[in-house]
């Protein structure tokens, strides 16, 4: 009996003193988040927070309402509370130089997520092919009408980019326009509005209200008279979804009218059954998230971080690229791009089938 009682004691004090290692151990990650405001986002916080606590990190996650100066706030408090690693997706990718100041300072890395920050803190940058993103969608337009094909024919089309304080948004604007400039050196396409520069296109904050003001702004003054509309080249869904909704309420023609995204937010799901856009560039966060997740597990375990890592990355397309992306003149970033998709009316079981949707009906919910 005595001997079973000291066995037990031992035993005791073993499990004890393992978990005290492991809390010991215990890691502490910080993800500051933009905004609860714009659906992707809240996807993204979700699948970060659970991914790296299912493997053994304690995840601090906070949204910052799209207010630069409060997401510096957060980033501040984040480091107060000893995190060992930072996932930062900026909402003004020039708005955080203290803050980084602070980090690197302090030796705490930062994974640049989605969005880049210029400031050489950053450690890595994981994000998708944002200039690809915008490449799908110039040559969606192009394909859809037949551009290559037209001949004497001419079509007209709008522009509306992201946010000027998203490092992504010239991204996308560029890798679109850069397909469709020669149809419009031609004379093949034509921008109505004159409105073909990246600051005139630009939505701050990607908001839905100031996209749908400025489409109605454009249908009034453009195309009341009967001009007809081809296309609408929108960089995201949240942009898209004001667009649609001017072109529904304003525009006079009964064509339908090309209009690209990017996301496959849920409501834009329903447009894009409905036929009101077209088609979205889908980006899986999930898989965004799990790639993040590799390199902190890299960096904070000091393993060697290059292309070797994707092996890690359980069969997601991902490009390691060193040369795309700089956080200041000569210091380009590593960076773990991965690869978007084209989601139209006619491969939505595609989203199905990553097991992230649903049917509902005949539209799609998140799962
Ligand atoms: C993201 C897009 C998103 C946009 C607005 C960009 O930085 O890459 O996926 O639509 O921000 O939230």
């Amino acid at each position: 009996m005595k001997k079973f009682v000291s066995l037990l004691l031992v035993m005791l004090l073993v499990l004890s003193l393992v978990s005290f290692a492991s809390a010991e151990e215990k890691k502490k990650v910080g993800i500051a988040m933009p905004t609860q405001s714009l659906e992707r986002w809240n996807r993204d916080g979700a699948y970060l927070k659970e991914q790296f606590e299912a493997a053994g990190y304690e995840a601090i996650l906070c949204y910052s309402d799209n207010k630069n100066d409060q997401q510096v706030n957060d980033i501040d408090n984040l480091l107060s509370q000893g995190v060992d690693l930072l996932i930062i997706c900026a909402i003004d990718g020039d708005g955080l130089n203290t803050v980084m100041d602070r980090a690197a300072e302090e030796g705490v890395p930062v994974i640049s997520y989605d969005r880049l920050i210029g400031n050489d803190a950053v450690s890595y940058y994981v994000s998708f092919d944002n200039y690809t993103v915008g490449t799908l969608q110039g040559k969606f337009v192009e394909s859809a009408l037949d551009l290559a094909n037209a001949g004497d024919k001419t079509y007209n089309i709008e522009f509306t980019a992201g946010d000027p304080a998203d490092n992504n948004a010239g991204y996308f604007f560029n890798g679109a326009y850069d397909v469709l400039k020669g149809y419009i050196e031609a004379g093949t396409l034509k921008v109505v509005s004159g409105q073909t520069e990246f600051q005139q296109v630009a939505t701050a904050q990607w908001s839905t209200d100031t996209a749908l003001a400025r489409a109605q702004n454009i249908l009034a003054s453009y195309y009341a008279d009967g001009t007809v509309l081809d296309a609408w080249l929108c960089s995201n869904d949240s942009t898209a979804a004001g667009v649609a909704q001017a072109i529904e309420s304003d525009y006079a023609g009964d064509n339908a009218v090309i209009v690209t995204g990017q996301d496959g937010d849920i409501a834009n799901l329903r447009n894009i059954v409905d036929g009101k856009q077209t088609m979205t560039v889908y980006k899986n966060v999930a898989n965004e998230a799990t790639v993040t997740l590799e390199v902190a597990k890299g960096i904070l375990s000091g393993a060697a971080i290059d292309e070797s890592l994707i092996a890690n990355f359980g069969g997601i397309e991902c490009a390691f690229d060193t040369t795309s992306y700089f956080t200041s003149e000569g210091h380009f970033t590593p960076s773990f791009l991965l690869v978007p998709t084209v989601v139209t009316k006619d491969n939505l079981q595609y989203l199905v089938d990553t097991g992230l949707y649903q049917w509902d009906g005949e539209y799609l919910i998140a799962k």
